[in-house]
């Protein structure tokens, strides 16, 4: 089969990755980029830089766009490479909002062109791995979920304008990953309450935030981050996904998961469940076992893959924009929660009322 042709739009720090591991992998060629205020990345890589991109979906035949450009022209750029029959990777976050993410899966649902939101977690090894441990009935039905991310970001990182007023705080910019898998792992989110903080740094943006869900099967979660605690708690710490930005703590566990019958932590992917032979009681001594996390598959990689089976139209997107508005979703009830010191229920978003 012909490796795919792919552009990359917006040659920002993610889109480098995304450009080296088009380059990398042997099924697609990286073959432009479209940025308008930068060609050095296309120098880098040896292809041509379109500053319009108009210009490049009616110059190039192209099988797919990567798109890395800032939020807010996510849902314009994914619908004009629709427009072209272009199967877009959109990166995270699908769009600004519940009402922005409707017009976009409305466009797509027209024009009938695959969109996989990049929810590039999702694809890790480890956590295949864990849903199949709760697939196959080891934790019995899920009674709760407790997720970790704590770290220190430096203080340079709020030298940056943007990131000192809310709205990229901890919880957009990084939960949304977190809420994300607790999706997948077990199912839809009900309602939400939330108490945010900023007394470390004292800026605009919250520093930390503790959240409580209840998922639609009755289980309940609670999600506890903060961007100023010195932590080895957190997913991007303990999976070592993402080792040239983060030190790692690989020995640690960020999600703790226990049902009916067993518990499971991740990523180190240790489950507990009574004996067989033996009563279930607090009483009874759990048994530990273990399967091995696979940390070694480049999550960027099994990513495009993916794409790749989905440009072929061989499999649906992973993360769909169906599936991805929920977590825009989510981050709008979240801060609204917070805001209002109530419990939000999803659906009594108005804005996404009508999509049900
Ligand atoms: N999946 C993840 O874990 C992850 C991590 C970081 C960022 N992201 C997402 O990736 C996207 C890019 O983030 P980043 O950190 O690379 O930002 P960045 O600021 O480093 O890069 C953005 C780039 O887009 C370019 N740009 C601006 N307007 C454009 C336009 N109209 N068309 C094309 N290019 C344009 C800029 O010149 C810049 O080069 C964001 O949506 C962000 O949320 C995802």
């Amino acid at each position: 089969m012909q490796s795919k042709k792919i552009a990359i739009i917006g040659a920002g720090v993610m889109g480098k990755k995304h450009a080296q591991t088009i380059v990398k992998h042997p099924d697609t060629e990286l073959v432009a980029i479209c940025d308008p205020f930068s060609d050095a990345m296309a120098q880098e890589f040896n292809v041509p830089n379109y500053k319009d991109l108009d210009d490049l979906l009616n110059t190039m035949t192209l099988d797919g766009v990567v798109i890395a450009n800032p939020n807010r022209f996510h849902v314009s750029t994914a619908i004009q490479c629709m427009q072209h029959g272009v199967t877009c990777l959109l990166e995270k976050p699908l769009a600004l909002n519940t009402a922005e993410a409707l017009t976009l899966i409305e466009a797509q649902q027209s024009l009938n062109v695959p969109i996989l939101v990049g929810h590039h977690r999702r694809h890790n090894k480890i956590i295949q791995q864990a849903k199949e441990i709760i697939d196959a009935g080891t934790l019995g039905e899920i009674n709760t979920f407790n997720a970790l991310w704590s770290v220190y970001k430096p203080d340079s990182y709020f030298d940056i304008e943007w990131h000192r007023v809310a709205g990229a705080g901890v919880l957009a910019i990084n939960l949304v990953h977190d809420l994300d898998l607790m999706r997948y792992l077990n199912g839809e989110i009900e309602s939400v309450q939330a108490m945010t903080s900023n007394k470390n740094r004292k800026l605009e943006v919250e520093d930390s935030i503790s959240i409580l869900v209840r998922f639609k099967n009755g289980a309940l979660g609670t999600l506890l981050a903060s961007d100023a605690a010195v932590s080895p708690w957190g997913w991007d710490q303990n999976t070592e996904e993402n080792k040239t930005s983060f030190a790692v703590s690989p020995d640690q566990d960020c999600y703790f998961i226990s049902g009916f019958e067993g518990a499971l932590s991740v990523p180190n992917l240790e489950y507990w469940n009574y004996p067989k032979d033996q009563s279930k009681s607090w009483s009874t001594s759990l048994m530990k076992n273990k399967v091995e996390p696979n940390k070694e598959e480049d999550v960027y990689i099994r990513q495009l893959t993916h794409f790749v089976d989905v440009m072929n139209g061989i499999a649906e997107p992973i993360s769909s924009p169906q599936d991805a508005i929920h977590n825009i979703q989510l981050l709008e009830c979240i801060e609204l929660a917070a805001k209002e010191q109530r419990t939000v229920y999803l659906e009594q978003l108005q804005c996404f009322k009508k999509s049900a």
